[in-house]
């Protein structure tokens, strides 16, 4: 990683329960080297490379793993997930009901062992059209409002609020490189604006317009772009997809990310993508239809124009049964084809 980057990628892994916490990290001139317990492909960012390297050992003070923390039955031991999310200074995690009673402690084991963590919530998921999480706070103080640093830009987060993820920071980061000088940007169902701030941050990118039915998501979105002096760059529309697509017109880059709802609005979301433009479309697809998804997603585009898979990839699992998928649909530069009835 550059050394810049090492920060979030520290965190990243530690996140995911793949940094190996008794080797040390290797600085190599303007690039740290971090000991990662597996191939981590899915939580690199993209400016990451792996490399293999031989670590020297390194004495941690503390406990290796935040289930060192905590003395409980084996039977409760085997349940604690390895895993957690840190979106700023706030831990969130996800456990199964059988530990309910051990929250609190569970809460504050992690309050101990994230640096910089100030708050700890368990994860009940996200519900609603606007997919607002819901959290119960099991340690430590404050609010739900954080900053949350990703991609080299500081994001105005609140976790009750509005949407985020930092599962996603590859996914802005790449979408943010494909887009060329100048291009138009729609970032359709933006949340708090993360692709929109990272494309705008990277400077190539033409006029952004972010959308959000969710106010909340709008306003804090506003707060970063004005905290990074990008207002001019980014256009906010707090609307839902309903009142902004017929007044829409073409872009280059049309991002997506409804994954469950997507697929209604699709066609008429292509229909905004200009020729030679890219669609970038996020759908939760169940694992027994990912062979062959992108034939249907291509077919159900005909009426609107000819469009090609340009990229596949898994993001994340999503359930057991179900990924996180994203398709990179390329709209034909050509003339699009006579259609008989
Ligand atoms: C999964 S979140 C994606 C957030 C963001 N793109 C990101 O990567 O963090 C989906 C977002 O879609 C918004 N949304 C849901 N239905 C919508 C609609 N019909 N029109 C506009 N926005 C909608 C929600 O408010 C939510 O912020």
């Amino acid at each position: 990683m550059p050394r810049e980057r090492g920060e979030e990628a520290r965190r990243d892994l530690v996140e995911a329960g793949l940094l190996r916490a008794d080797l040390a990290i290797l600085h190599e001139g303007e690039f740290l080297v971090l000991p990662v317990v597996d191939r981590p492909e899915g939580v690199l960012p993209a400016w990451g490379q792996i490399v293999e390297r031989k670590f020297p050992e390194y004495r941690r003070k503390g406990p290796a793993e935040y289930r060192d923390l905590l003395s409980l039955p084996e039977s409760e031991r085997q349940l604690l997930p390895r895993s957690f999310d840190i979106v700023g200074d706030i831990v969130l995690i996800r456990l199964p009901p059988s530990l309910d009673h051990r929250k609190e402690s569970i809460g504050n084991a992690l309050l101990e062992f994230v640096p910089g963590a100030r708050l700890v919530g368990v994860d009940h998921g996200v519900h609603g059209p606007e997919r607002r999480r819901s959290v119960e706070r099991v340690a430590g103080s404050g609010s739900w409002r954080t900053r949350h640093k990703e991609n080299g830009v500081e994001l105005a987060v609140d976790v009750e609020k509005a949407y985020f993820s930092p599962r996603l920071a590859r996914e802005h980061a790449r979408v943010a490189e494909d887009v060329g000088p100048g291009e138009r940007v729609y970032d359709l169902c933006c949340g708090v604006g993360p692709f929109a701030v990272t494309i705008a941050h990277v400077g190539r990118a033409g006029p952004v317009t972010a959308v959000d039915a969710n106010p909340d998501a709008i306003a804090l979105l506003r707060e970063t772009l004005s905290r990074y002096a990008l207002g001019d760059r980014v256009t906010t529309v707090s609307a839902s997809l309903e009142q902004f697509l017929p007044t829409a017109s073409l872009a280059e880059r049309v991002v997506l990310n409804l994954p469950h709802e997507g697929i209604k609005y699709l066609p008429s979301v292509a229909r905004t993508v200009a020729p030679g433009g890219r669609l970038y479309y996020y759908e939760v697809t169940p694992r027994t239809e990912l062979v062959g998804r992108e034939v249907t997603l291509v077919d159900s585009l005909a009426p609107v124009g000819r469009f090609s898979l340009v990229h596949e990839r898994v993001v994340h699992p999503y359930s057991p049964s179900s990924d996180l998928v994203a398709y990179g649909l390329e709209r034909s530069g050509g003339p699009e084809p006579c259609r008989s009835s």
